[in-house]
C-alpha cells in the first residue's frame, strides 16, 4: 500500500448537493503513539481499544460552488454554535487531504458536530472528531464513485483520519486497532490503522474503561508540541524500540488472556509516555497530584482485592481505569468509594470497548 493508492481517478460527474452524517468513537491506546515524522508518519507502532460511548457525531452538508475554490469554502458549528476559531485546523486538514479528495475545492461545506462527552472535559476529541469528519468526506467520494468497496472505504477513512490526527486513524473500526509498521503484525502500515488481525481472548472483547476526569482545564502542552519534542529526545530510540517489543508481548497476551501480564505492559506504557514528557527539553508534567493519588489507590486496591483493575493515561491528567467486565460491580463500587473524590466535580465517564464508527 502506498499513498498513491488513495489518489482517486477523475470523477465522471459532480452531484450538485447532499448531506452525510457519521458517529465516530474515541479510542484509548495500550501501546502509545508518541513521536512522529513528516506527513503524520508515527515514530513507533501503537494499538488501542476502540471506545463505545465517547463519540463525536458530525454532519456534512455540501453544495456545489459556481467556481472551484482552492482555499476551501466551509463553516463549522459545535453543538449548534459557529466556531470560527476551529477553521485554521480544518483548513490545514483540507490542505493535507486535497490531493486525495480533489472534490474539496468544488463545494461549500457546512460541518455540524457534537460530542457525547461533556464540553472541555479534557478528553481528547481529536480522534473522534477528525475520524467523524474524514468519514463524512469519504462518504461524499463514495457518492461520486459508487463502486467503492467497503474495505477500501474503511482504509481510506483511516488514511484521511490519520492526516487529521494520528490517533484518529485508530477510530474507524474496533474492538482493537493497530497502527504503524510492526515486523510480526501482517498488514500493519504507517499509513492506516488496521483491525488487529490475530486471536483475541474473550476477556478482552468486553473490556471496560471508566474515565476519571481529574482536570478539565486546557492542557499546558498540546500533543502536537509533545510529539515534536521526541525529535532529539535523549531516550527516543530506546522508547521506539520498546513500543515494538511491547506489541510483540501483547500479541501473546491477547491470545492467552493473561491479565497480569497485560497490566504490566499497559501501566508501563502509560508511565513511559509521561516519563518521555518529563525528560524532554523543555520538560513538562501533565499529571496532577490527584492523578498520582488515583494510581496509588488502584495499586493498593488491586493488591487487596485480587481484581485485575489497572490504569492508563493519555496526554493529560485524566485516568482511564481498565478492567474486565466480570469485575464491573466491584470496580464500580471501588471507583465510587475511593476515586470519585479525586475527580473534578466528582465527574467520570463509564465506557467500554466498542466496534467502531457508524453512519448516523
Ligand atoms: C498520548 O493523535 O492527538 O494519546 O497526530 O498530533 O494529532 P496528532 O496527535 P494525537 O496524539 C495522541 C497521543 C496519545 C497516545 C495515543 O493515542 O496513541
Amino acid at each position: 500500500m502506498t499513498e498513491q493508492d488513495f489518489i482517486p481517478k477523475a470523477y465522471t460527474e459532480l452531484i450538485s448537493n447532499g448531506k452525510t452524517s457519521w458517529k465516530s468513537p474515541s479510542n484509548i491506546a495500550l501501546v502509545k503513539y508518541w513521536g512522529k515524522r513528516k506527513g503524520q508518519i508515527p515514530a513507533n507502532p501503537s494499538i488501542s481499544f476502540t471506545l463505545d460511548n465517547c463519540k463525536t457525531t458530525t454532519s456534512l452538508t455540501f453544495s456545489k460552488l459556481t467556481e472551484p475554490n482552492s482555499n476551501f469554502s466551509f463553516d463549522i458549528f459545535l453543538e449548534g454554535n459557529k466556531k470560527d476559531h476551529f477553521k485554521p485546523k480544518i483548513a490545514t486538514f483540507f490542505e493535507r487531504i486535497y490531493k486525495y479528495l480533489p472534490f474539496l475545492s468544488e463545494y461549500h461545506f457546512t460541518i455540524e458536530t457534537s460530542n457525547s462527552f461533556p464540553h472541555s472535559s479534557g478528553i481528547a476529541s481529536s480522534a473522534s472528531g477528525m475520524s467523524a469528519l474524514a468519514l463524512c468526506l469519504i462518504e461524499v467520494e463514495k457518492q461520486l464513485n459508487p463502486e467503492m468497496g467497503d474495505e477500501f472505504f474503511a482504509r481510506k477513512a483511516s488514511f484521511l483520519s490519520r492526516l487529521g490526527s494520528g490517533s484518529a486513524s485508530r477510530s474507524i473500526e474496533g474492538p482493537l486497532v493497530q497502527w504503524g509498521e510492526h515486523a510480526s503484525i501482517q498488514g500493519s502500515s504507517d499509513l492506516v490503522g488496521i483491525k488487529y488481525p490475530y486471536q483475541v481472548h474473550e476477556v478482552f472483547r468486553t473490556y471496560c474503561d471508566s474515565i476519571l476526569l481529574v482536570d478539565k482545564g486546557q492542557k499546558q502542552v498540546s500533543s502536537t508540541v509533545g510529539h515534536d519534542l521526541m525529535h532529539n529526545h535523549p531516550f527516543a530510540e530506546q522508547r521506539f524500540e520498546q513500543a515494538h517489543e511491547n506489541l510483540s508481548k501483547l500479541k501473546v497476551i491477547f491470545a492467552e488472556g493473561d491479565l497480569r501480564e497485560f497490566i504490566k505492559i499497559v501501566e508501563s506504557e502509560a508511565l513511559t509516555l509521561h516519563a518521555m514528557m518529563m525528560t524532554s527539553h523543555p520538560y513538562f508534567i501533565l499529571m496532577k497530584p490527584n492523578t498520582l493519588e488515583i494510581i496509588n489507590r488502584i495499586w493498593a486496591f488491586r493488591e487487596q482485592s485480587k481484581t485485575h483493575v489497572c490504569f492508563t493515561l493519555d496526554a493529560g491528567a485524566n485516568v482511564h481505569v481498565l478492567y474486565p467486565e466480570s469485575e464491573k460491580t466491584e470496580i464500580d463500587q471501588f471507583i465510587k468509594n475511593e476515586l470519585v473524590a479525586y475527580c473534578e466535580n466528582g465527574q467520570y465517564i463509564c465506557d467500554q470497548i466498542g466496534l467502531g464508527a457508524k453512519k448516523a
